[in-house]
């Protein structure tokens, strides 16, 4: 499938969720089977090396559209899905980093036996933006012991530059606007 009709499928919503904000709504993305097909493959190549061999131990994704594209992910390396939730969701023992957002705070935690020390790990999330989640996840990764391995978006947000954010974590998106 081509770079373009894939971002077809991505429709922009003005206004939401906020005046000034224009939303990029995935789930046509997803509603149709040849596209996520392709989308999760791709995605999944950020976990393996030139030869196509699976180099991560985990997947992980972020609450909550990453859980759509990671479980999926994770199915196709051979890898266990691993979730990174938004606070007090997790029942058990967890890690948790707090980050700025243009307005507030927000935390994200981790199970803290969910990655086990040296376990390699992909981030896999819809959207990367202005980085912060991505960069608390790699912390999370790092607190329990694991090396976060390469972040796989479906659409980076260029111009907000979250990349740079990712501590030298390679990222792969399959779009970028
Ligand atoms: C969105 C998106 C990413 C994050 C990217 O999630 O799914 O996880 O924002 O933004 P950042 O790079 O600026 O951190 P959101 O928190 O809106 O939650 P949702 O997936 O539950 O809708």
């Amino acid at each position: 499938m081509a770079r373009s009709a894939l971002e077809r499928l991505v429709v922009d919503v003005p206004d939401f969720p906020e005046p000034g904000i224009v939303f990029k709504d995935i789930s046509p993305v997803l509603a149709d089977h040849d596209a996520f097909t392709v989308v999760i493959g791709a995605l999944a190549q950020s976990g393996r090396d030139d030869q196509g061999r699976v180099v991560v131990d985990k997947v992980v994704g972020m609450e909550a559209r990453g859980f759509i594209l990671a479980a999926p992910v994770a199915l196709a390396l051979g890898c266990g899905f691993v979730p990174v939730r938004k606070a007090g969701k997790l029942p058990r023992e967890t890690h948790a980093v707090s980050y700025e957002l243009e307005y507030g705070r927000a935390t994200l935690e981790l199970h803290r036996d969910a990655i086990a020390p040296g376990d390699r790990v992909l981030l896999v999330d819809d959207v990367l933006a202005t980085g912060g989640t991505v960069a608390a996840t790699n912390q999370l990764v790092e607190q329990c012991g694991g090396t976060p391995h390469a972040v796989s978006v479906l659409m980076e947000l260029g111009f907000l530059d979250g990349r740079s954010k990712a501590d030298g974590v390679p990222v792969d998106s399959l779009l970028t606007i």
